[in-house]
């Protein structure tokens, strides 16, 4: 079997001191890089003043970590612009927040080619290549431009919409055939299937046929949802020690015997930050016997500033925070706790683990691992409530959470209500039944089963796109 070369917009190298068990897509790859090694390939991070270098290569164990720079250019058109200016909302259904120039989505495929042109004398011919995320979609159409003939997939991290949709984006087609050079392209969950799907029948005017392959140019590319897991008992195992540290100590006296309910996530505006800080205001405000006695405690990394959208949002959050406070606190409790910075892995862990509910309410989401995390991070005795967003990726997978529509603060306070009040039996069937799931679907099971998919049945494939 050959390597395994992954392919994504941003690359950690591991330093020689981290544990295995860091970052998300990393966790996924232990595995399979342990079994057969290979490369990971992709941007550093830095932003570089005039041209970007050469690229150069660390080696941690028996994987290649191969990043370079981007120049100012690139990171402002390809990752700024039209990365997340452009299809990041788009694939969130936000058209409103679209801010498409033409210019930066030739930067974005001039990039994708500079990915191509970079990796393509690092391949070998027995290599799988694996691309990852909407940053990179023509990075398969421009390697099989460059002679590439290994087998490509692509896994689409963000939700996929319909085509009444997604046609909003001026080069939609485009991007659809760009998928067709892929013989594997994986989403998330059934309804991405569907919204790709849609696309595809519609964009391409190609029929896809009920086994959701499509034949394109002699290239039959299969497009399939596999859903992104956790590493479900190493999680636990994590947060049942955090849970006995001084971070999670601190933070349980802190609160003085009142409940917790927790939300963690990146700064964007598609995880439902103020509708979710409305939703708690209802909360105190209908159910008064809550007040003075549930804490939330909001995590809210910051994310990338450079787009105007993401710092308007952040000053909304921080009215709508100060205004509750403003209007509920007491001189000796606060409603809202509100860090707008990252906390550790392993901090959060702990605080999952002693928070009454986990408050997962994006607005769309591909999948969202917080939500799986605050589950996993759980003590079976006693453990607290999912209220869950039906919008999320994750939604499939966990009926038992308590599914809300974020854009519906009274019904949202209502569930959280319902949440604070569950009984002990009620909560432990819940939790049971989405441990279960999670164990049963791993984040490596994820990886191995995408990669058995592009591997398996037609690894003979091998005419021209
Ligand atoms: C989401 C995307 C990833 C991205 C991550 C962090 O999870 O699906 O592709 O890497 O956000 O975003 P950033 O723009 O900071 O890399």
């Amino acid at each position: 079997m050959g390597r395994l070369v992954v392919v994504s917009n941003r690359v950690a190298i591991p330093r020689r001191e981290d544990s295995p068990s860091a970052g998300g897509l990393a966790v996924a790859l232990k595995e399979v890089f342990s079994q057969r090694g290979g490369l990971w390939f992709g941007w550093s991070g830095q932003v570089v003043a005039g041209e970007a270098g050469d690229a150069k290569t660390v080696k941690r164990h028996n994987v290649d970590y191969t990043v370079f720079d981007l120049n100012e250019d690139a990171y402002r058109g390809y990752y700024v612009g039209h990365s997340n200016g452009v299809l990041w909302p788009l694939f969130h259904f936000r058209l409103g927040l679209l801010t498409y120039d033409r210019s930066q989505a030739e930067v974005y495929r001039q990039v994708n080619r500079d990915f191509a042109r970079r990796l393509m004398p690092l391949l070998k011919p027995d290599d799988t290549i694996w691309v990852h995320d909407y940053q990179l979609i023509p990075l398969g159409s421009e390697l099989r431009a460059l002679g590439a003939k290994q087998r490509i997939g692509y896994f689409h991290h963000i939700p996929f919409p319909p085509y009444a949709l997604f046609s909003a984006l001026p080069d939609a087609d485009q991007i659809l055939h760009d998928l067709l050079s892929y013989d594997l392209v994986g989403v998330q969950s059934r309804r991405d299937l569907q919204g790709l799907v849609d696309c595809m029948n519609q964009g391409t005017g190609m029929q896809v046929p009920v086994d959701e392959k499509i034949r394109f140019r002699g290239r039959e590319t299969s497009l399939e949802a596999h859903a992104i897991g956790i590493a479900t008992q190493e999680f636990a195992e994590t947060a049942a020690k955090a849970s006995r540290g001084s971070e999670t100590r601190r933070l349980v006296a802190s609160l003085t015997g009142r409940e917790l309910v927790i939300g963690v996530e990146r700064l964007d505006y598609t995880k439902g930050l103020p509708e979710r800080l409305k939703a708690f205001a209802a909360l105190l405000s209908a159910y008064p016997e809550h007040r003075g006695n549930v804490t939330y405690l909001q995590v809210a990394a910051k994310s990338r500033d450079d787009i105007e959208s993401y710092r308007d949002l952040r000053r909304e959050i921080d009215r709508l925070a100060g205004t509750i406070n403003g209007d509920y606190a007491d001189p000796d409790w606060t409603p809202v706790r509100y860090v707008a910075r990252a906390l550790s892995r392993d901090c959060l862990a702990g605080f999952y683990r002693v928070a009454r509910v986990g408050l997962v309410t994006p607005l769309r989401d591909g999948m969202n691992l917080v939500a799986k995390e605050y589950v996993a991070a759980q003590d079976p005795k006693n453990p607290g409530v999912l209220v869950l967003s039906r919008f999320a990726g994750a939604a499939e997978g966990m009926p038992e959470a308590l599914q809300v529509n974020p854009l519906d603060p009274e019904r949202m306070a209502a569930a959280l209500h319902t949440a604070l009040n569950m009984p002990l039996e009620e909560r432990r069937e819940r939790h049971g039944a989405m441990m279960r799931r999670l164990e049963a679907n791993t984040v490596s099971d994820w990886a191995k089963s995408f990669l058995h998919s592009l591997e398996g049945e037609k690894a003979d494939q091998s005419s021209e796109p």
